[in-house]
């Protein structure tokens, strides 16, 4: 499974890059509104840190706005991939991306209904929204689990992408759904790391060691 983060910030994401499991990033209008900057200078930069797919999301609702805007952020680096709401707008634009090979990921899918639409439309990533579905009282990896099934039932390309991830129990469980990534926001990245066997391990290692050392 690939791990993308979650975030618009460039220093989170230099750091995570710097840790060599990075994979991707995926960025929305909220996260991008938080660093106060340029939409294109920050999607410009982002790119030039990772080499990785980076989803870049279109602002308009039509589907004549989402086609010019997605052209522009699609011109702005190889790895850019077109973020699309699944509304039937966005899906109509996927189409039309696809069918011109521009990466899309379908943003915003809260059931199984939608990212089979999606499917067929030929979007590069689904990006079912796990978070969210568990705030409202839903189960969002059972929506996971049942959107790899029907990939998987009909040999769908179209990649699942988990977001919304709220807690180190959701990558791990995304992975054994069989999900293709998960974007992950730069504090539950850092939480993956770290486990408090690791720390009083390590800690006991070295004392150890100074312990046998020491007068030498
Ligand atoms: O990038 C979209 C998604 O990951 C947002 O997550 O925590 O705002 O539901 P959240």
């Amino acid at each position: 499974m690939r791990l993308f983060i979650d975030t618009a910030n460039v220093n989170e994401i230099r750091e995570a890059a710097s840790w060599g499991v990075l994979d991707g990033v995926t960025t929305n209008p909220s996260l991008v509104a938080r660093e106060g900057r340029s939409y294109r200078a920050l999607i410009e930069e982002i790119c030039r840190l990772v080499p990785g797919p980076v989803s870049a999301e279109v602002l308009a609702t039509d589907a004549e706005g989402m086609e010019r805007e997605g052209r522009e952020l699609a011109a702005i680096a190889e790895n850019v991939v077109i973020k699309l709401p699944i509304t039937p707008e966005g899906v109509k634009t996927c189409a039309r991306f696809a069918d011109e090979g521009i990466a899309t990921n379908l943003t915003l899918c809260f059931s199984t209904a939608q990212a089979l639409l999606v499917a067929k439309a030929g979007a590069s990533y689904v990006s079912p929204f796990v978070g969210r579905l568990d705030d409202v009282g839903q189960d969002g990896m059972e929506l996971v689990r049942e959107i790899v099934q029907v990939y998987g039932n009909y040999e769908f390309p179209t990649q699942v992408l988990v977001a919304s991830v709220r807690h180190p129990q959701h990558v791990v469980q995304a992975a054994l759904a069989g999900a293709d990534v998960a974007t992950v926001p730069f504090k539950i990245l850092q939480q993956l790391f770290h486990h408090p066997l690791t720390d009083i391990g390590l800690e006991r290692f070295l004392a150890d060691y100074r312990a046998a050392t020491a007068g030498h």
